[in-house]
């Protein structure tokens, strides 16, 4: 027989059905055993009664957590069984025969709550026992929600998805580069990107004029609540547009996401507020300032811009360094002393961050595009000719071959999910997340490789 699906077997009311999932909970009273099936649209209570004899034989051998196909009949319940708030309170499986299709150990730990009270670490060991409760069922399908409407908008929108390469070359950009070695480039590594930030720079040089991605991200970086060492970005950009556009455009799919997708959600203020950094700092002392007028309702979404910040900071042996993206262009009325390299210290940066409820949601900047600005910022920053050149000779070339101006942005999605499912970090809206020290528990990665493998690539492991 077909399989119902649990959340259709309201249509099969006085008739039989098959369905197919998990044992969620077994309550053996003797004559009768009660029994929660799950699937993937959810949950119906199942009965076997005594004049069931095989059934109930079955049914009192399996266990939660089982693989089972149920025959049953869908009954509605005696009026003072109906439990009106739950999913398909109103009806009850009679059970009439029960197959087991695979056998599972008793769960590492409990999956009908929300499992916030559970170590970490032996979530993350059985996170596939783990991602079956509610909660992460809830937090991993809306994750799929959101991404299916952001990729519905920057489409009507003219922008077209374009993958980037995950093995690229390895280039100063921020944090530490995670690397993989070459076999055939003997003592070569490749770098896992921070972020697609150069090859979407060079799909505007290519004349794709509107790019967008949901693009992973690596970055050996101290993991925090609101970082990962690969997280996911929904990337943009686009040429010959002002940074005024840009913000609108982004403004625009944030406020129409929650409102499709979050109706319940109320965002504090639109358009969102915009300050400067030294607005932001002197006033909130933070350049990720919490704007929630009251911070105890759950669903309220403050929003806001921090702009103009300054390109360049010192660093601690008295050099200049970028404070956000090398490729950020000066605001237009800076060009000049960049150009000339003056007045370092007060030049601002053509740079967006988009802040909710006191985190960094996304950030973004209209870029150099024309050669000489480019070298200008890699110059300020003390970089030889012929540094330049080797980590960035590509970028000024294509620069010099006819790319528009341009600008964009990346969201960090997985951010945007954790604020908008009220998870307290962002582990809780990634399917298989790595712990605080970047560890795969699960897998027990990382881990050691084989002799051959390190043979092959010619690397020799010292010891510490
Ligand atoms: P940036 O480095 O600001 O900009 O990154 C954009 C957004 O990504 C999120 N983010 C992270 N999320 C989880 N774990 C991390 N380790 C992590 N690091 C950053 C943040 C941040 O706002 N290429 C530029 C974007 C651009 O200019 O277009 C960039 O990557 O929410």
């Amino acid at each position: 027989m077909q399989r119902t699906l649990i959340s259709k077997l309201h249509d099969h009311i006085g008739k039989e059905v098959t369905i197919a999932g998990w044992v969620d909970v077994r309550r053996d009273q003797g004559k009768l055993i009660f029994f929660d099936f799950r699937d993937m649209t959810g949950k119906v209570q199942g009965v076997v009664l005594p004049d069931a004899p095989d059934a109930h034989d079955v049914g009192s051998k399996v266990r939660p957590e089982w693989v089972v196909r149920v025959r049953g009949k869908v009954n509605q319940r005696p009026p003072r069984a109906i439990q009106k708030e739950k999913q398909n309170g109103d009806i009850e499986l009679e059970i009439l025969e029960i197959s087991v299709l695979n056998e599972a150990l008793t769960p590492p730990f409990d999956i009908t709550g929300d499992g916030k009270e559970i170590d970490e670490e032996v979530r993350l060991r059985y996170r596939y026992v783990d991602l079956r409760r509610n909660r992460m069922q809830e937090n991993i399908r809306n994750r799929h929600r959101v991404i299916q409407f952001t990729r519905e908008f920057y489409t009507n929108e003219g922008f077209t998805e374009i993958e980037t390469p995950y093995m690229t070359k390895s280039t100063p950009e921020g944090s530490r580069d995670y690397v993989v070695p070459s076999r055939l480039a003997h003592g070569k590594f490749y770098a896992l990107p921070q972020s697609p930030q150069q090859y979407k720079q060079l799909l505007m040089a290519a004349g794709f004029e509107k790019y967008f991605q949901i693009a992973r991200c690596f970055r050996d970086e101290d993991t925090r609540g609101d970082r990962q060492p690969e997280f996911t970005q929904i990337d943009m950009e686009m040429s010959f547009a002002a940074q005024e556009e840009i913000m609108a455009l982004n403004e625009k799919f944030i406020i129409r996401l929650v409102k499709a997708l979050y109706p319940e959600k109320e965002i504090q203020e639109t358009p969102f507020p915009r300050l400067s950094y030294k607005e932001a700092m002197e006033k909130y002392g933070s350049d990720k300032p919490d704007m929630r007028k009251d911070k105890n309702n759950s669903n309220v979404l403050a929003f806001c811009w921090v702009i103009d910040f300054p390109f360049f900071e010192k660093t601690d042996d008295d050099s200049w360094t970028f404070t956000h993206n090398p490729f950020s262009a000066p605001k237009l009325e800076y060009l000049p002393d960049l150009m000339e390299k003056k007045n370092i210290g007060n030049i601002l940066a053509a740079q967006y961050d988009m802040v909710l409820n006191g985190s960094e949601i996304g950030g973004g900047g209209i870029r150099n595009h024309t050669p000489e600005a480019l070298k200008k910022v890699f110059e300020i920053m003390g970089y030889t000719p012929e540094r330049i050149e080797k980590n960035f000779g590509y970028m000024l070339k294509a620069l010099s071959s006819g790319t528009p101006p341009h600008g964009g942005l990346a969201f960090g999605f997985d951010r945007l999910m954790m604020l908008l499912q009220n998870e307290p970090n962002i582990r809780e809206v990634i399917a298989f997340a790595k712990t605080g020290e970047g560890r795969d528990p699960m897998t027990e990665s990382p881990s050691e490789i084989e002799t051959k493998q390190l043979q092959e690539l010619g690397i020799k492991i010292e010891d510490k």
